[in-house]
């Protein structure tokens, strides 16, 4: 078995407004596309505490606040913003490759 990471396209970065996130659902992940700034991050989409989806979050910045119970986490690092949260986001590499955005596995 080799260990080596390969990227897959999640979508076209054009499909991302600035400062909004959209879900996606690829190789069995379930994902939030983030665009702060013009800059594209890629999380796990659900929230580390409960059932919240990320992806339907409020974005303030580069912290999406959970609209479950309000916990909060930074998106470009996945680290806990606010409780009630207490384990970090998975994040994932993010790359823009022909105007797709793209994460490595
Ligand atoms: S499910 Fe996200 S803060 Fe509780």
């Amino acid at each position: 078995m080799s260990n080596t990471c390969k990227f897959i396209s999640l979508c076209n970065a054009l499909e991302v407004p600035q400062g909004a996130a959209v879900k996606l659902e690829k190789e069995g992940l379930t994902l939030a596309v983030f665009n702060v700034d013009g800059a594209y991050f890629v999380t796990q989409d659900a929230c580390t505490h409960g059932l919240g989806s990320l992806s339907e979050g409020d974005i303030v910045g580069d912290v999406v606040e959970c609209n479950f119970h309000g916990g909060a986490f930074n998106i470009r690092t996945g680290e806990v913003v606010s409780s009630p949260c207490s384990v970090p986001l998975k994040i994932y590499k993010t790359r823009l490759q022909g105007g797709s955005v793209e994460i490595e596995i």
